[in-house]
């Protein structure tokens, strides 16, 4: 999630980057750079140093030249390579007569990476981002404008990109374009820029563009031009802007949590991406275990806190299933005080959004004692749990500001199971056509999260109906029950209501004495294996007057009989399902807060991440 700026037709370019920079900060970043034309050669400079790299950079650029011509600037939030000054953007060229920056991902960095190296080329960094200006390089050697050589370069690259690229030999112009990560355009008073997003732009213009996947737009003093990767000219959108900066820093949402719900498509399309090798295999890049060393392991732990935790024990449904492995989830504050037994056989996966929580990161070293192999599933690079271990599995969500977890949660899952699906393989207790199915399927899941997000005024109905209930009871089986312990958790978190998540079969060993009229029940009752006995259990608290609240998979009208009220999600493999139904819970959660009228932004009492015990 890096944050882009660019302008050009600005006479003192760098005091206007470093102030978008600083208006892009909320998104979170390691590392920052800036690089314009000056003088008929490109100037650069970078910092890292994580929240301190704007201050950093504008220290290094105090100074700097100044000139009309192209200038572009770029927060970075690492995805490929530690979060150094070497890995921060602006990327140059071979010849230095280059720049670019890049927001996304790009999918078949390596192979180009080998190709471009045989050709001559020198990569001087870790990233995914550097084959791209290498590629327009070798493009614009042969004869072809900025703008031709950007396009017939977007044609070889795969994955996700905002991008931005400027060049000695044609000063004023700077060329951009997207596929799947926002860009916006702005022109104002002899001056055209582009911006990840609109908080970047919005002190300069409200004369705003949006460029649309696929198209490349070609910026000059004053002027902007927008064509397809074909080169046919577009007519780019003119947006509405109606609303103040920062409203525009959380996306134009009323709060974090609302835009971070909405990011989860793409949070879980990034996790997914780039792990499938060229004959299909999975590929985890990041792992650093070798398979030798990974077929060795007879036990697998997953340690975690709070929602890292409930992912954890989505996790445990697959691989036991998908890998025949034992697999036990330990609340981290736990494991280390109660003599796990871990050997040199046992892999122990830590999983933590920031991965910096104490209780996980300890957990951690415990099992290092032990022997163990170490594994961390983060969406931090280079955070203290991900330098700790012997493997990392990043999860791709982007900064994540609220406290209550959202897109993180989801990407924990899916990078979970992707763990499990290449251990499957690995270990050979799948056959490649039923991993290939999985994957299939859990590319679709984007879609469907995206469908169950527009599904948010059915829940807003069914929450208006229980802003008098005190007493919520969620209640899921097999992988429907950590979404009920989700669903909890965000209630109690934001909404501050009295919110128990249980196994459904639990029910009769106890807390069904607690049920009684006023009680809401929310149930998960999409068609997992259990779905059956989940409805009996549904049936016995109806029958003791709760109010039943059941989430069913859409045209599922046997369900919807056990219920008060229904809401349908889209249907998917039971294994996969979590990613998509703990949607409405989360909905659900943050519709009571503010019914209730509390900030979900600023649940009392917590922290976004815990560092003590
Ligand atoms: C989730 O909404 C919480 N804020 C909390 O439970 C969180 O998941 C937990 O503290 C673990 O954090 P981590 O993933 O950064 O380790």
């Amino acid at each position: 999630m890096c944050g882009i700026i660019g302008v050009t037709g600005e006479a003192d370019a760098i005091p206007l980057l470093l102030g978008a920079l600083h208006q892009l900060e909320y998104r979170g970043y390691d590392s920052a750079g800036v690089a314009m034309v000056v003088d008929g050669s490109v100037w650069r400079a970078r910092a890292a140093g994580g929240t301190n790299s704007v201050a950093a950079l504008a220290e290094l650029t105090a100074g700097a030249p100044t000139g009309h011509a192209a200038a572009i600037g770029h927060t970075r939030w690492a995805t490929h390579g530690s979060p150094t000054a070497e890995n921060a953007h602006p990327h140059l060229d071979c010849t230095g007569r280059l720049a670019i920056i890049h927001n996304g991902i790009i999918e078949n960095h390596a192979v180009l990476r080998v190709e471009l190296e045989a050709a001559g080329h020198t990569i001087t960094s870790g990233t995914d981002t550097e084959v791209m200006v290498h590629l327009v390089e070798a493009e614009v050697a042969g004869g072809a404008t900025l703008e031709e050589a950007t396009r017939t370069m977007l044609r070889r690259v795969r994955g996700a990109f905002s991008i931005a690229v400027i060049s000695a030999d044609e000063p004023d112009t700077i060329v951009a374009a997207r596929r799947s990560t926002p860009l916006v355009l702005g022109l104002h008073d002899g001056m055209a820029l582009l911006a990840s997003d609109i908080p970047a732009l919005i002190e300069h213009t409200r004369q705003v563009y949006a460029l649309a996947d696929d198209e490349l737009a070609v910026l000059t003093p004053g002027a902007l031009r927008v064509v397809t990767l074909a080169g046919e000219p577009v007519e780019p959108q003119q947006l509405k802007i109606t609303y103040d900066l920062q409203a525009a820093q959380r996306g134009g949402y009323e709060d974090f949590m609302s835009k971070e719900m909405h990011e989860q498509p793409q949070a879980v399309a990034d996790t997914l991406l780039d792990r499938r090798g060229g004959h299909g295999e999975l590929v985890l890049d990041e792992m650093r275990l070798r398979p030798g060393e990974l077929r060795d392991i007879d036990k697998v732990f997953i340690v975690a806190c709070g929602s890292s935790y409930h992912a954890a024990m989505v996790a445990k449904y697959a691989i036991e299933h998908w890998v025949k492995l034992p697999v036990e989830v330990d609340i981290a504050s736990e494991f280390r005080y109660r003599d796990p037994v871990l050997n040199s056989r046992t892999l122990c996966v830590g999983v933590s959004q920031s991965g910096e929580t104490l209780d996980t990161s300890e957990a951690l070293r415990e099992a290092k004692r032990l022997g163990a192999k170490v594994l961390t599933v983060t969406n931090v690079v280079d955070s203290s749990m991900a330098r700790a271990a012997d493997g990392v599995l990043y999860t791709r969500a982007g900064p994540e500001i609220g406290v209550a977890s959202t897109k993180c949660h989801l990407a924990q899952i899916v990078a979970l199971e992707v763990l499990g699906l290449y251990l499957a393989q690995l270990l050979g207790t799948q056959p490649p056509a039923a991993i290939d199915e999985i994957l299939d399927a859990m590319e679709v899941l984007p879609s469907l999260v995206t469908e169950a997000l527009g599904r948010a005024g059915d829940v807003d109905d069914v929450a208006a109906k229980l802003t008098d209930a005190r007493d919520f009871f969620f209640l899921g089986r097999h992988v429907g029950y950590p979404v009920a312990l989700e669903g909890a958790l965000k209630l109690k978190e934001i909404a501050y209501l009295r919110a128990e998540g249980y196994p459904a079969g639990e029910l009769k060993h106890g807390p069904i004495a607690l049920i009684e009229p006023g009680a809401v029940v929310v149930g998960v009752a999409t068609r997992n294996p259990l779905w059956e006995k989940m409805l009996s259990n549904i049936a016995e608290v109806r029958s003791r007057g709760a109010t039943v609240v059941l989430l069913a998979d859409d045209g599922d009208e046997e369900s919807a009989a056990e219920a008060d009220h229904v809401l349908w999600v889209p249907p998917t493999f039971p294994l996969i399902s979590p990613v998509v139904d703990v949607v409405p819970m989360q909905q659900l959660a943050y519709r009571l807060a503010r019914l209730h009228g509390h900030d979900p932004d600023r649940p009392r009492n917590l922290a976004k991440t815990v560092t003590v015990e």
